[in-house]
């Protein structure tokens, strides 16, 4: 066995955490919490796997009553099931003042039974939850603020950061492989489950989204309620090499933010979802805290760009826990682009 320093071994994501406390970009707590977190979301991989076998598969709630979320989304049995799993394991740790979810109305303080920590903790337990039953990848997102009180217990208001003051952010995607990317603001940084061992392994250090694509991912049947500059820019991609961008577009969509991301991780792409008549009246369909500030986060630090259309989105002041908002993520140059038909058309130029 080689114990040199460039040795070839896999690097756990327990060493690789280690390694970014001894580097001084993570507080030891900081790096016990993202373990715990990493350990709930094996096992919801594992649930997932298990699909109609283990009987996670579903609507919740009795038959014939479903179960609805804050956001007034019926909610499947792995939606409450990874909740569950990630409320448990991160309760007891020491390492958290209080948690908030998308399937929670508000945020929970941590339980009085056990030492408060200094941090919070933001997540959507399963994303892509539509996709759950025709077994296509879905996800789960979080985000670790600062508590910015400390010894009281933290109320929704607390949460209530822009996505720059994010301490660590990351997702895991329940796929064909179990894959988990991370940031700590040191770059973006992929492992992979050993199913065997039980453990993620580091497979992807500091990546980078290429700045160019040809590849945009949207839902394209809100397109007949979609804004003007929206309508302008997806028109344009869709012309093709004739049109004025001069080069074929191919196109996307899982329909699981989590898998949508991570393929524009992997290859480049855009990801947009804007604003359009049916959820204009929301703010957007996908959430700040707990989906666009966590991509936003890992996105930037792999190079590339997120934005609302018309702001950075980590610089977006949120008013509410469960506040949407609309996305564009994905590669610097075609993001800038999306952004710049915003431009033109609020200044009455495009
Ligand atoms: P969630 O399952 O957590 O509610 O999130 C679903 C989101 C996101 O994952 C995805 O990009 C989008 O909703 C899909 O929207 P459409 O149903 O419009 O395709
Ligand atoms: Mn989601
Ligand atoms: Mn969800």
């Amino acid at each position: 066995m080689s114990l040199t320093p460039n040795d070839p071994q896999p690097c756990s994501l327990t060493r690789f955490l280690i390694e970014e406390q001894r580097a001084g970009h993570i507080e030891p707590d900081l790096r016990l919490l993202i373990e715990v977190v990493a350990r709930a979301c094996k096992r919801i991989s594992i649930a997932v796997g298990k699909g109609a076998l283990g009987g996670v598969l579903g609507d919740a709630g009795r038959p014939g009553e479903a179960s609805v979320n804050i956001q007034g989304e019926a909610q499947k049995k792995l939606d409450v099931i990874a909740n569950d799993v990630l409320m448990e394991a991160n309760a007891w740790g020491g390492h958290l003042a209080g948690l908030a979810s998308e399937e929670m109305d508000h945020s929970q303080p941590i339980p009085d039974e056990f030492p408060r920590g200094r941090y919070l903790l933001l997540f959507d337990p399963l994303d892509g939850s539509s996709n759950i039953d025709v077994n296509v990848s879905v996800g789960t997102i979080f985000s670790v603020l600062p508590c910015p009180r400390q010894g009281c217990d933290p109320v929704d208001a607390d949460y209530l950061q822009p996505g720059t003051a994010q301490l660590a952010a990351g997702y895991c995607v329940y796929g064909p492989q179990t894959t988990l990317v991370l940031t700590v603001g040191h770059g973006t940084h992929v492992f992979t489950l050993d199913r065997e061992v039980g453990s993620f392994v580091l497979t992807g250090r500091d990546i980078r989204i290429p700045q160019q694509t040809a590849e945009f991912a949207v839902n394209m049947s809100n397109q007949r309620h979609w804004q003007p500059p929206m309508q302008a820019y997806i028109g344009d991609l869709l012309a093709g090499k004739t049109g004025p961008r001069g080069k074929d577009f191919n196109m996307r969509w899982v329909a699981s933010m989590v898998a949508d991301v991570h393929r524009i991780m992997t290859r480049g792409g855009i990801f947009a979802y804007p604003l359009d008549a049916k959820c204009e009246a929301k703010g957007g369909k996908l959430r700040l805290m707990y989906e666009a500030n966590p991509m936003a986060f890992l996105v930037e630090q792999a190079g590339g760009a997120a934005t609302t259309g018309r702001q950075r989105m980590m610089e977006v002041a949120p008013a509410a826990l469960h506040q949407r908002v609309p996305v564009f993520l994905g590669s610097r140059t075609e993001v800038e682009e999306a952004g710049r038909y915003h431009r033109e058309h609020d200044a009455g130029t495009g």
